[in-house]
């Protein structure tokens, strides 16, 4: 069975999302380096490294359905922030997006019951529900912190070891 155009369109859409997703946590990533964070900029850049995995992840199951790839355009990202939190508060939101894209190809699977998607997107729901998680606990940190000097210090120095623990 082919993919219905439909769920192709969808994956295509996704496998740019991805690369987009990656891109722009690269210019989180570099703002916060400039920032004099390099935990944070560490952990950002795994999260870039991570959507790129996705956007592989769906390429390659395109390809062994058969489907018909075409690459979108993706938008220049932000790389300029006004502080920190405002780097993860946009972090969140783009995950949110993803998330709600996911769904809806969930849904787009289940009606015309294209059994063969339901494990991999079954994946990538319940990566979601960690990536959200992630970055939230990270907003509720700086928040409780009041963004102040000495939480950001402190966290950034906590993502640097995150950072380094997912790249190893
Ligand atoms: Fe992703
Ligand atoms: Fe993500």
């Amino acid at each position: 069975m082919s993919l219905t155009p439909e769920l192709e369109a969808a994956f295509n859409a996704q496998i740019t999302m991805e690369y987009g997703a990656a891109y722009s946590y690269l210019g989180m990533s570099a703002w916060l380096e400039s920032q004099g964070l390099p935990g944070m900029a560490g952990w950002m850049r795994a999260q870039s490294d991570e959507e790129t995995t996705h956007g592989l992840r769906f390429l390659q199951y395109m390809l062994d359905r058969g489907g018909d790839v075409n690459l979108g355009q993706i938008d220049a990202p932000s790389t300029h922030f006004d502080a920190p939190i405002d780097v993860f508060r946009a972090s969140l939101a783009q995950e949110k997006e993803v998330t709600a894209s996911i769904n809806a190809m969930y849904a787009l699977a289940v009606e015309s019951k294209d059994f063969a998607s339901i494990p991999l997107l079954d994946w990538f729901v319940a990566e979601q529900v960690e990536e959200e998680a992630s970055v939230q606990q990270i907003i509720d940190d700086l928040e409780r912190g009041g963004d102040s000097g000495h939480t950001v210090l402190m966290l950034d120095r906590e993502l640097g070891r995150r950072g380094a623990t997912a790249e190893a």
